[in-house]
């Protein structure tokens, strides 16, 4: 079965195909990050305008770029939330107006269960690193910060959450008070790379055992006042020092809460995904702790955890599979309370205090 998946839910336009193994056979991606630059974030409206523009090229590439029409397409999932609901939209009425037209199942797919799938795609070149179930997966993206114990593709149990700010946003706020631009997080990450960890003392946020929750709007405000107090980092060298300390504390707190949920859930596999799990801090420092306990890290390409069509694709293939489909009244929807209302129902983990 070879499903087409559509992307739109923040400001990247994607389209991708793939087979109901996960075999990626094409993944176009417009990026809109030279739109947004200027204003130091998206900007919803300018999003979905330019979503209306790319989509249908997108579209055409991928279905180009796999060499295959829509003749060979068994079925079409496309993000319906969580997200910008104009951005949303866009791809939604697509891939209604595409099943319609051509009389295909049409799935809706939680922009959140497309991230957790993601390491159970495959990409030409390279091997399958599909993981076993269950799995505890850490979510870590400009708009989430989350663990999940990922017990199959459809049913997923979210373990702890950020009570404040996402890791990314928290990267990008970061970026931002050190004059880095926008998107932040790939420049403090690669500044990082150049400073010196103990540089500047910044709090460990809620580092109390037992709990599996993240908190990084602390973080962000001690390395303001950091900023005030001592002035604006003078010099490269500087300025990488306020990077490398940050991004160690996000770092270390990130993969001690991982390990913890893989503890407190018995289970030995861990995957890291989220546009934030490209953070070479991260994914080292994460290999370095994960191998003497015992636990099986996986960590998908940047490409795969970063915004694409293909994991939605992936995800639309395992609903299907599991007999689920929408109709043509398919909505979208901007936030949910756990992790997904329709589709993908995820219970939240209620027995945190006896961890
Ligand atoms: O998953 P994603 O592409 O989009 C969302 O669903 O949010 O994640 C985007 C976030 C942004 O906050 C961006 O700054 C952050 O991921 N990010 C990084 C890195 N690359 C992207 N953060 C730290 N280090 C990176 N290398
Ligand atoms: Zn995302």
């Amino acid at each position: 079965m070879i499903v087409l998946g559509i992307e739109s839910s923040c400001d990247e336009t994607a389209a991708a195909l793939v087979r109901d193994d996960g075999e990626v056979l094409a993944d176009v991606i417009a990026s809109q990050v030279a739109l947004h630059a200027p204003y130091g974030g998206v900007v919803p409206e300018l999003a979905a305008r330019a979503h209306m523009q790319n989509i249908v090229p997108v579209l055409e590439g991928a279905l180009r770029d796999a060499g295959r029409t829509l003749d060979e397409v068994d079925a079409i999932a496309v993000t319906n939330g969580p997200g910008l609901v104009g951005a949303l939209l866009v791809g939604v009425q697509a891939a209604k107006a595409i099943a319609l037209a051509r009389g295909l199942p049409l799935i809706g797919v939680n922009h959140l269960i497309g991230h957790l799938l993601s390491a159970q795609i495959h990409r030409a070149g390279a091997a399958a690193a599909q993981v076993s179930y269950p799995f505890v997966a850490l979510l870590v993206s400009g708009g989430h910060t989350a663990l999940y114990e990922v017990q199959s593709p459809t049913a997923m149990l979210q373990l702890g959450q950020t009570r404040d700010d996402a890791a990314g946003e928290a990267f990008d706020k970061v970026a931002k008070l050190l004059g880095l631009g926008y998107p932040g997080g790939p420049r403090v990450d690669r500044l990082a790379a150049l400073g010196n960890p103990e540089a500047v003392k910044l709090p460990r946020p809620l580092r109390r055992p037992g709990s599996l929750e993240f908190s990084f709007s602390g973080l962000k405000t001690a390395v303001a006042q950091h900023l005030r107090k001592s002035g604006p980092p003078q010099g490269e060298s500087a300025i990488a020092d306020v990077c490398a300390s940050f991004q160690r504390v996000v770092v270390e707190s990130l993969v001690e809460k991982s390990i913890d949920a893989c503890r407190a859930r018995g289970i030995d596999r861990l995957v890291i995904t989220g546009g934030v799990a490209a953070n070479k801090g991260l994914r080292a420092h994460a290999a370095a702790r994960c191998g003497p306990e015992g636990i099986a890290l996986t960590v998908p390409s940047v490409q795969s955890c970063t915004d694409n069509a293909a994991m939605i694709a992936y995800a639309g293939a395992c609903r299907l599979m599991a007999g689920e489909r929408d109709s043509l009244e398919l909505d979208v929807f901007s936030r949910s309370p756990v992790l997904g209302v329709v589709p993908g129902t995820v219970k939240r983990y209620r027995s945190q205090k006896r961890l």
